[in-house]
């Protein structure tokens, strides 16, 4: 990434969800490659024990119109890695997504931003069965790019790695349960991807030439079932585990697995499963072409995730 024409400074990068499992890891890249960056947060102070002395954290809440301006201003590229689903008014999260993402939209235009960078879901828009997460997630993208700012928007199903709320729903129910009764969504197919290759694309979008908004649908190696993603992460820690495939959700066994996944993640767990039904499976395969990334399979993405959890402290 070249140097702004105003001046020779290093181009200022926000980014947002920096509290967030996406963000969170991004930052230590991002502060390595001689970047200005800045972070919005909701709590600041959270924040920067956590970042470089010379990253910026600033504080934000993209609810807030108002509060957007000042860390939007002299920002060359900014990140949008946030989701509001796990809010206050997670209930009602698309309309929440809708206006955060028209808030953000409407101040990087008028703050000149160059390029949004967002990371948003798999699954097909012409599926009248998508999941309101996933819609959402796209609408989110649609927004973003109506700005007219040039956005790259990255597509990926569930992100592998220790920390990321949709790969721990999955190890929880797995570990805790040796016998699954379980939907339909056992055979959905998925094509699941570790958070480096997620971070490498991220960091690559920043050196794509300008050539107006982009949407790069992003994912491992391995298109597998749900149930093959279970099986492979109780085989590589040693669980033995049985899978009963069942017919229908019903209300008691919905409320079965909800109740095994933590308070904390409940809300945004109950969204998630509600996506499992929808097969999030890369179709346009031109990130392959447009980056010199090539993603790892499941079994070596989960491999990892379990390294960094069994790190001493
Ligand atoms: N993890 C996955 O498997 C996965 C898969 C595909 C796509 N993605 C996408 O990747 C992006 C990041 O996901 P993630 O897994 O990193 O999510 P996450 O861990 O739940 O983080 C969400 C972030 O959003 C921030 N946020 C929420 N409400 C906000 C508000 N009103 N103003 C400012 N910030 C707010 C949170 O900040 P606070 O700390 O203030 O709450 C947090 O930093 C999302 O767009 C998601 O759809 C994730």
């Amino acid at each position: 990434m070249m140097p702004t024409s105003e001046d020779d400074d290093p181009p200022m990068i926000l980014l947002t969800g920096g509290s967030g499992y996406v963000g969170g890891r991004l930052i230590p890249p991002l502060e390595r490659r001689g970047v200005r960056l800045r972070c919005l947060a909701r709590n600041p102070e959270r924040l920067r024990p956590r970042v470089r002395e010379e990253t910026e954290v600033v504080p934000g809440d993209v609810l807030d119109r108002s509060s957007l301006d000042r860390a939007l201003r002299g920002v060359h590229t900014a990140y949008y890695l946030v989701h509001l689903m796990s809010g206050a008014g997670s209930r009602d999260f698309e309309r929440a997504d809708r206006q955060a993402a028209g808030n953000f939209a409407d101040a990087a235009r008028e703050a000149g931003v160059r390029r949004l960078i967002y990371l948003g879901g798999l699954g097909d828009d012409a599926d009248p069965g998508l999941s309101p997460h996933l819609r959402s997630r796209h609408e989110v993208g649609d927004i973003l790019r109506g700005s007219g700012v040039e956005t790259v928007e990255f597509r990926a199903s569930m992100v592998v790695g220790a920390g990321s709320l949709s790969f721990q729903l999955m190890k929880s129910l797995t570990d805790r349960l040796p016998v699954m009764l379980c939907p339909r969504w056992l055979t959905t197919p998925t094509q699941p991807i570790a958070v480096d290759d997620v971070l490498a694309y991220l960091l690559a979008a920043l050196d794509l030439p300008p050539g107006g908004s982009r949407t790069f649908e992003v994912g491992g190696t391995d298109v597998v079932s749900y149930g093959d993603l279970i099986r492979e992460y109780a085989r590589q820690v040693g669980l033995r585990r049985w899978l009963i495939s069942v017919p229908v959700l019903t209300p008691w066994l919905s409320g079965l697995w909800l109740a095994l996944v933590t308070p904390a993640s409940f809300v945004v767990g109950r969204h998630l499963i509600e996506g499992l039904k929808n097969p999030t499976v890369v179709r346009d395969r031109a990130a392959l072409e447009a980056f010199p990334i090539r993603p790892m399979g499941v079994g070596e993405a989960i491999r990892r995730s379990l390294e960094i959890v069994t790190l001493p402290a």
